[in-house]
């Protein structure tokens, strides 16, 4: 069968149709608006994902429902909109028209001076209201972590964020009023076709499919896979990469598809962090605030799971919980799928047990059982928005006596890969759950781990922070069975 190909990116952008055929691999989203079309009202701070000064809304529909969510536009490749609906600033309020309601807030609660991350905090103000018109201070903390203001301070803002309900009807904003044609629009996008664009030195594939995915990997398997793009995008912007040829994944219903049966939880590779949330707290509580304090909501929005595991970094968050939780992967090439126990696919820094051609296609998770104790622990030096110095996640099952029945115990940040503390767990096998069983698996930790010393932590401070939060997790299992666990914590170093 001959798959179709078409040869141009086409999205919605504000209330205008796109099409481009000459898309470089490495534009980004802010630099097509700023100089391409000049919106200069998208502001660059620091082209990592980090400040939010890029904010801008990107719809897109999945199983037929428009959701429109914030995005860091400095690390959004251009050619993954294909079939999305950009919104930018410029489109909340007219010329010489009102103020949009959340701008409006914005100026009642006196929430900007200097101005410059203003557009960026009203975007993701606006992606907030649109999916929760009256949040709670604790809501809108979270939607503003990706958003730093160096100037007016945060109070106003979110006295501006509370105030939004009080200016302006959810009901009446466009992009709740229009949904039903611009729905109707994205869908007449859609062809089904491959896209292809540019020569062979800058080329850039969106597959028609899944398996269309893995016939263009197989077929280039030097290409570059971007997913959401919070990794790959700063080899670009911070380090001037050529990743070409590039195959996007974003694009694809089927792999951001999750489910779950009697075992366990299956996420497939394209899923992001926020679509993964629910399903993930539902089953798992100890987990909502390590997936809380994953970059900001639009790192969130855009990252997934799949790209954190593929990125093989010693510091990624969530592989040390899914280790311990005795995850696996499901690797793709062609039609051939294998199965790794997760640990297993980390074979020393910078090397993946993956094949040229090969894909992550899906994660999959099984449920704890009644008895197991579990908790994962992410040390940064910012509470929000950080990277991890060190992260640990523990789980242990005791028999009827007390004794260690089953552990597993995973770390990152202490080694060049995410490791299972194998030795502290042999210690810990089989003794009972008690002070002396614990001393003896932290005096265990220096035969498992040489943690590096770098800008995030000295070796002597991780090895400290693993061996404290052995006793940490002791502490707070072993009065209660099946306790729910669900604190993470900063620590200033
Ligand atoms: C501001 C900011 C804050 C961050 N905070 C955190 C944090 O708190 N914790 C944390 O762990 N990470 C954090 N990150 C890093 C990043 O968000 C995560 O690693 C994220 O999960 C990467 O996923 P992605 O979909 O964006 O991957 P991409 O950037 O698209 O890809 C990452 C790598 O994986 C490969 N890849 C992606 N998908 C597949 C696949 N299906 N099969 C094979 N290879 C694949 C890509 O080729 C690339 O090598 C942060 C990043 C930014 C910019
Ligand atoms: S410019 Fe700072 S997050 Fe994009
Ligand atoms: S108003 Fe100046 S940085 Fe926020």
């Amino acid at each position: 069968m001959t798959t179709e190909i078409r040869n141009t990116i086409r999205f919605l952008l504000n209330d205008r149709p796109v099409e481009l055929a000459d898309v470089s691999p490495v534009q980004t989203l802010l630099d097509f608006l700023r100089i391409d079309r000049s919106l200069r009202g998208t502001k660059e701070g620091c082209a990592e994902g980090d400040c939010g000064a890029c904010t801008v809304l990107v719809g897109r529909l999945l199983d037929g429902k428009l959701k429109y969510e914030s995005v860091n536009a400095c690390i959004r490749f251009v050619a993954s909109l294909d079939g999305c609906h950009v919104v930018t600033v410029e489109a909340l309020a007219q010329p010489n028209g009102p103020l949009h309601p959340v701008q409006q807030a914005m100026v009642d609660t006196h929430a900007s001076q200097c101005g410059f991350c203003t557009p960026g905090f009203v975007m993701s103000l606006y992606g907030l209201w649109m999916t929760n018109a009256k949040p709670s201070v604790q809501e809108i903390e979270k939607a503003l972590q990706g958003n730093l203001c160096r100037c007016t301070g945060y109070a106003a803002i979110i006295r501006a964020a509370e105030a939004i309900a009080s200016v302006g009807e959810l009901g009446k904003d466009p992009l709740i009023v229009e949904r039903e044609e611009i729905t109707r629009q994205l869908e007449a996008l859609r062809d089904g076709r491959r896209v292809e664009i540019g020569g062979e030195d800058e080329r850039v594939v969106l597959p028609a499919s899944l398996d269309d995915f893995a016939v263009v990997l197989e077929a280039n398997p030097k290409a570059t896979i971007v997913a959401g793009s919070t990794d790959v995008g700063l080899w670009v912007t911070k380090f001037m990469r050529d990743i070409a040829p590039v195959v996007h994944l974003s694009h694809l219903e089927e792999l951001r598809r999750i489910s779950v049966d009697a075992n366990g939880i299956s996420l497939a590779a394209g899923v992001s962090y926020t679509e993964a949330y629910p399903v993930i707290v539902r089953h798992f509580p100890q987990l909502r605030e390590l997936w809380d304090r994953i970059g900001g909501e639009q790192v969130r929005n855009m990252g997934t799971v799949g790209g954190n595991i593929a990125n093989g970094s010693p510091i990624g968050d969530t592989p040390p919980a899914l280790i311990a939780l005795g995850a696996s992967v499901i690797l793709r090439k062609g039609a051939r799928r294998r199965t790794l126990p997760l640990e297993a696919f980390f074979i020393e820094y910078g090397k993946q047990d993956r094949e040229p051609g090969e894909f992550v296609e899906t994660v999959r998770i099984p449920f704890l059982d009644e008895t197991d104790r579990f908790a994962v622990y992410k040390i940064t030096k910012r509470f929000d928005e950080d990277i991890s110095a060190v992260c640990g996640a523990f789980r242990v099952k005791l028999d009827g006596d007390g004794k260690v029945a089953d552990v597993a115990i995973a770390f990152g940040g202490m080694a060049g890969t995410p490791k299972r503390a194998s030795n502290v767990e042999a210690a810990l096998k089989g003794a009972q759950w008690n002070d002396a069983a614990i001393e003896a698996g932290v005096a265990a930790f220096e035969r498992d781990y040489t943690p590096l010393t770098d800008w995030r932590a000295s070796s002597e401070y991780r090895m400290l922070v693993a061996r404290n939060l052995l006793r940490r997790f002791h502490l707070e299992t072993q009065e209660t069975r099946n306790i729910r666990i669900d604190r993470t914590v900063a620590v200033a170093m």
